[in-house]
Order: structure tokens, then C-alpha cells, then sequence
């Protein structure tokens, strides 16, 4: 049982890192292997969108990203924990997220557990629950709760011990959550948008053009 942590934030020893610290801790007391990856001593680079990974499942930009792949593989769960920058994860926490387009294709984190965690001085824990819930969600993934925090000076989260104790009680619930070994029947797995294209041979008309506002023969193929 390995349950993953990836710190997104760029300040190293800061809020985020030490309740994600806890939430490993949690999951090391129920019986897991537990590892963290940061993400302020690594070189991510973004998605640059060539698609290829959704083909081939690698891909082609080199970084610290590859063996993070591994990391991702080898987990039962994953704790996503970033700080609160403008409303949304930090830079790095989107790029990783990005970078896994080719996970939810070839259904490669379905049935694993997904935990997250935010930390912000005062806003915007709920945007970040919104962007990690719709990725675990999306990916198939079992989602087993969220902590937000409030700290903004560095190491201040130790203060916040409602945050410190949901975040060591996130990682044994990943653990108890991961050891039922529960799976999705398979026609969770497809979305209904993707069905319909694959499947019934049924175009999506935005990504043929066919719904241009205003246009010629706008509004043509809308459902009546
Ligand atoms: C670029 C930047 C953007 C931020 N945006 C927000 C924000 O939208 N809402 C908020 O409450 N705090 C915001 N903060 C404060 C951080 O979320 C807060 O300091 C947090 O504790 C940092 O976590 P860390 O110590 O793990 O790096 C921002 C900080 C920075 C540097």
C-alpha cells in the first residue's frame, strides 16, 4: 500500500508541506509506505498540447515529471496539497495536473484514492476543491476528503490544529478507503460524450465547427 503526496508549493518547508506531512503520517500510522514529491527543487515545464501522450501514454517533455509517472503508478493514493495562489493551485500544481492528459485517456489513476488539501490566508480553498474534485472525479478516482487551512506566514498552519488533525485523519482514511480495493464497473469508465462520438459514430459539433455564433448556418444540428 504507497500512498503518494505532491506539495505544490514553491516555499520549501512552508504551510503546505507540513500538513501534507501530516496527512502522510496519518497514512505511514494506518500501514502505508508513504513519499513525497515537492515540487520547489524540481524542473517541471508546462504541456506543450502535441496530444502524442494520449496515443502513445509517454510524454515526450523531459523533466522532472518522468519519474514522478512512476511515482503516480506505483500509488494506491494520491494526496494533491497546494497552496491557495489566486483563486487556484500554484503554477507547478497546474502544470503537473496538466501534464497527466494522458492518464484519464488511457485510465490510468482509475480506482486509485484521491485526497486534497489547500492552504490560503484567507480565500479560495473552495476553488481549489472544485479544480483536484473534478480532476479525481474525472480520472475515475475515489475521492476521500478534503482540508482546507488557514496559515500565511511560513510553518503558521502549525497553529491550526483543526487543520493538522483533518490532515493526519485524510491520510488514514485514504489508507482504509484504498484497502477495499474497490473498482468502478465499466461503463463508469466512458464518458457520454465520449461514447456517443466513439461509439455512434456521432461528431461532437463544437469541435467540428458547426455551432460558430453568428456564422453561416448557425444554430444548424442544435437538438430541437
Ligand atoms: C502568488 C500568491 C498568490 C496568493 N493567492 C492567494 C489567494 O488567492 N487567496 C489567499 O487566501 N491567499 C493567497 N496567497 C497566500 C498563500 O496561499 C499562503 O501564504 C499560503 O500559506 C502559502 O502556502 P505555503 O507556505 O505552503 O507556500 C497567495 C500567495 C502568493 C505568493
Amino acid at each position: 500500500m504507497r500512498i503518494l503526496g505532491i506539495c505544490c508549493s514553491p516555499r520549501k518547508g512552508g504551510n503546505t508541506e507540513i500538513l501534507l506531512q501530516q496527512a502522510l503520517q496519518g497514512a505511514a500510522e494506518a500501514g502505508a509506505e508513504t513519499e513525497m514529491f515537492t515540487v520547489y527543487d524540481k524542473d517541471l515545464k508546462p504541456c506543450d498540447g502535441c496530444n502524442a501522450c494520449r496515443k502513445e501514454g509517454v510524454c515526450h517533455v523531459q523533466d522532472d515529471m518522468q519519474p514522478l509517472y512512476g511515482k503516480l503508478q506505483a500509488a494506491q493514493g494520491i494526496v494533491y496539497a497546494s497552496p491557495v495562489y489566486f483563486w487556484s493551485v500554484t503554477s507547478q500544481g497546474k502544470m503537473i495536473l496538466d501534464r497527466l492528459n494522458s492518464y484519464y485517456a488511457l485510465a490510468k489513476l482509475s480506482g486509485k484514492v484521491g485526497g486534497a488539501i489547500a492552504v490560503a490566508g484567507a480565500l479560495g480553498h473552495v476553488e481549489v476543491r472544485n479544480l483536484l474534485y473534478s480532476f479525481f472525479a474525472w480520472n475515475h478516482m475515489f475521492i476521500a476528503d478534503f482540508v482546507p487551512a488557514f496559515a500565511t506566514d511560513k510553518k503558521e498552519v502549525r497553529r491550526d490544529r483543526h487543520a493538522m488533525t483533518c490532515a493526519n485523519l485524510l491520510g488514514q482514511k485514504m489508507v482504509s478507503i484504498a484497502r477495499a480495493q474497490q473498482s468502478y464497473p465499466e461503463a463508469f469508465r466512458i464518458p457520454l460524450t465520449v461514447h456517443v462520438r466513439d461509439n455512434l459514430k456521432i461528431p461532437s459539433a463544437p469541435a467540428k465547427g458547426r455551432f460558430q455564433v453568428g456564422g453561416e448556418g448557425a444554430g444548424a444540428g442544435l437538438p430541437t
